[in-house]
């Protein structure tokens, strides 16, 4: 049975709310699915995920939001090709009045690229009324899985 881990980073809950809809709709399409804040996985278990979902929102001037930090901070710090057995597509929050509109979530994108990891869809990056995109997204993702 294909497993999911979905990581977010998050300041006020966009992205905690939608890892909870990925997991409902992965679930439904008979996947085994968590979501965990990317303050609580443990680094050194990050490796070993086999197929990861992002949903990172963007904070202060292009940062990544605190509970992400540390995680991201580990993930820049991997060897080349230490992820080539992973899987990923990464859905960024964020507001197009920003100058540096979703970058967190297109560092995450570069970031699991560069370490060797698969992008299976393209970020999709997402303004303040991120409801439909952030939908589009969910459905075709967990349609590459099931
Ligand atoms: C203080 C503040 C700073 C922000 N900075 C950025 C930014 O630099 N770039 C961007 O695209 N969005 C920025 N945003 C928008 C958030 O990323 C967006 O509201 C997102 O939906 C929040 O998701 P979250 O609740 O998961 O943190 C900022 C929002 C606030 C309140």
């Amino acid at each position: 049975m294909t497993k999911i881990t979905v990581l977010y980073g998050t300041e006020t809950g966009n992205s905690e709310l939608l890892a909870m809809d990925i997991c409902k709709a992965g679930e439904n399409s008979g996947l085994v699915c968590e979501h965990l804040g990317m303050e609580i996985i443990d680094s050194s278990d990050f490796s070993d995920i086999e197929n990861l979902l992002i949903v990172c929102s963007t904070w202060g001037d292009g940062e990544q939001p605190d509970n992400a930090i540390d995680l991201f901070d580990h993930v820049e710090g991997l060897d080349e090709g230490e992820l080539q057995n992973m899987k990923f597509s990464v859905l960024a929050l964020g507001d197009t009045a920003f100058d540096l509109f979703c970058e967190a979530g297109k560092e995450w994108d570069r970031v699991l690229e560069e370490k060797g990891a698969t992008r299976v869809y393209d970020r999709v990056d997402c303004d303040v009324d991120y409801e439909d995109d952030a939908e589009e997204w969910i459905e075709n993702v967990i349609a590459i899985f099931a």
